[in-house]
């Protein structure tokens, strides 16, 4: 018998007690119903992968004009509150524990998406130059507008009440999506923050926002029930930072002092690398923050238990492993075959490729 894996192990994060140190990491799936409401199909698929120690939720939008994705669900709605209702106690009932990623699109939205029919919001009026999926395929981006001072604080309401409504929906807690290039992250990185007000400029000026929404969240959750992701080398979505060590540092350090639950940090991805741009190794983050952090990005168990075994992470998120292994640490445990992902379901369609993903005791008995 060799040594049970440190992913098994136990861990606490601020006060919730986790079963192993196994994440299932953010997915985007666009199976939500009319409305951004989560149904019974999706309240299966989380309560299938509830042997994760934590669950964060696919992305979900805090607001209408947040959207950026076909049918994605919303924070929101009472029609939604309700969904999500569904899914947290499905969660629960299995033993599980689930946060709420919360998710704002900014320039990466469209006009399609966006109530009135204008351009979507965004730090600055700087496009991505990436295609957009809408209701009608793939679309070129937009040049946003520029968000105004008071219409930034009435953003930060709007995740102020998104996690109100994730609170009420059941959720263990929730994660603020400041990575991939989605808003919280426009306004961190200066490849597309140009702003010259409190916003903009130095890291303390970009980091202002994200700060403002972790903040407004820790008021309504306590600081151990809230946590943010980030991709300090990401490319995705046309993001680029001309000094990503500085800006991160001075964040990081920031929510060390806010003492919030986690970090999660996305490393670099060989897409990442292929751009070119500054790698920020994920051992730059344990000085500066004492609380948990969670790894992810290409991760299998070795490369886990290494990265937790060299102190560089505490618990590590695996996201195409647990959309196709919907029992993970099981197959960890015994190190058993994994599933193989199949990207042609992952965004959008029904039950195919959503939650039909056999267990290893399925596959034996098939
Ligand atoms: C289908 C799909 C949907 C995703 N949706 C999200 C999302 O909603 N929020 C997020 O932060 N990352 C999202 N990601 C990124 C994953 O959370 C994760 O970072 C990525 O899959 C790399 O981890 P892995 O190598 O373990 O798969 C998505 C990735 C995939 C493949």
């Amino acid at each position: 018998m060799s040594a049970r894996s440190i992913l098994l192990t136990r861990f606490n994060l601020g006060g919730l007690e986790l079963p192993n140190r196994m994440v299932m990491a953010p997915l985007t799936r666009c199976r939500a119903g009319n409305g951004g409401v989560p149904s019974a199909i999706n309240a299966k698929y989380y309560s299938q992968r509830a042997t994760a120690g934590l669950i964060i939720s696919e992305a979900t939008s805090v607001s209408p004009r947040g959207n950026c994705f076909p049918n994605i669900p919303g924070l929101y709605t009472r029609d939604q509150e309700a969904g999500w209702r569904l899914v947290t106690e499905a969660v629960h009932a299995a033993g599980g524990r689930i946060f709420a990623q919360l998710w704002h699109g900014g320039r990466v939205s469209h006009s399609d998406f966006q109530p009135d029919g204008g351009p979507p919001l965004g730090a600055s009026a700087v496009a991505a130059r990436v295609q957009v999926l809408t209701n009608e395929g793939p679309k070129s981006s937009q040049t946003p507008r520029a968000l105004g001072l008071s219409e930034i604080a009435e953003v930060v309401s709007e995740y102020r009440a998104a996690g109100l409504v994730a609170r009420a929906a059941g959720f263990d807690g929730v994660e603020i999506h400041a990575a991939n290039g989605y808003l919280p992250d426009q306004f961190l990185r200066d490849g597309s923050n140009h702003r010259t007000d409190a916003y903009g400029g130095s890291p303390a000026g970009r980091a202002r926002f994200v700060l403002e929404l972790a903040e407004s969240l820790v008021g309504d959750w306590g600081a151990e029930r809230v946590g943010v992701r980030i991709s300090p080398s990401g490319t995705y979505n046309d993001m680029s930072d001309s000094d990503p060590f500085a800006t991160y540092d001075y964040v990081v350090r920031e929510f060390e002092r806010l003492r919030l639950a986690y970090i999660h940090v996305m490393r670099a991805s060989e897409s990442d690398r292929r751009h070119g741009g500054a790698i920020v190794p994920l051992a730059r983050f344990r000085p500066l923050f004492s609380r948990a952090i969670i790894a992810n990005q290409d991760f299998d168990k070795e490369s886990g238990e290494a990265a937790i075994a060299a102190g560089e992470a505490d618990l590590i998120a695996f996201g195409r492993p647990f959309l196709a292994n919907p029992d993970l640490p099981k197959r960890f445990e015994l190190d058993a075959l994994l599933n193989t992902p199949d990207p042609s379901t992952f965004y959008g369609g029904a039950e195919k490729g959503y939650i039909d993903y056999p267990t290893l005791d399925e596959v034996r008995t098939a």
